[in-house]
């Protein structure tokens, strides 16, 4: 998939679940609850030994859905990745010398920032869509309203603190291309095998997107 149909079926989505799994072999049914739910764009975080695994049990899975990896942030990470069949990445912050490893990734990738510096700085690194992460804490909706003037280019992917009581607030805005959260697919719904609740929650945030 090019990194045009990436965004597209990002744009199109508006919704990206953080999921974070413990048991790689629980991804697949995973994926399967949020896409009966009409959530088809996934980020899974390396933030467990199970992160690549699943990413790898997704991919080979066949799904209808386009699977990234969030929590990217080393140079092995973007290879791991890449090795996995990751079809976008996220960081949550974007030190310099992660750029050419991201910019040669092939797929789409989505850099963290939490200032309008950072942003710049990675939109004229060449990135189009910037992670703004911790949204909540780093000024939420309104910092994001305040950059679509003088950073009319960029598009912003907030994550951190978002909920069904504020995502509409983000998703509003014309430079937001779609929201993250961990909401949509928690720790204990997953331990509950609750994927009929999972797939509730999916639902209920395409309606809000
Ligand atoms: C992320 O990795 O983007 C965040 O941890 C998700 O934030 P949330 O748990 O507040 O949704």
């Amino acid at each position: 998939m090019t990194q045009l149909d990436l965004k597209r079926r990002m744009k199109a989505c508006r919704i990206v679940p953080v999921i974070t799994i413990e048991d790689e072999a629980q991804a697949v049914d995973i994926a399967k609850a949020l896409i009966a739910g009409g959530v088809d764009v996934l980020e899974v975080t390396l933030r467990t030994a199970a992160g690549l695994p699943s990413i790898d049990n997704i991919k080979r899975a066949g799904l209808n859905c386009i699977i990234g990896a969030g929590t990217v942030t080393d140079l092995d990470d973007i290879a791991a990745c890449e090795k996995a069949g990751a079809d976008f990445l996220v960081t949550p912050a974007t030190p310099p010398h992660l750029f050419e490893g991201l910019l040669n990734f092939d797929g789409l990738v989505l850099p963290g920032a939490a200032t309008p510096t950072e942003a710049l700085t990675l939109y004229q690194t060449g990135f189009d869509i910037v992670k703004f992460f911790p949204a909540e804490p780093a000024g939420g909706a309104a910092m994001l309203k305040a950059l679509s003037a003088p950073l009319p280019g960029i598009r912003f992917m907030p994550t951190g603190g978002i909920s069904p009581s504020n995502a509409a607030d983000y998703l509003s805005l014309p430079n937001v291309v779609a929201v993250g959260g961990s909401w949509l697919c928690t720790q204990a719904d997953v331990e509950a095998g609750n994927w009929e609740g999972i797939t509730e929650k999916a639902r209920q945030a395409r309606q809000i997107a």
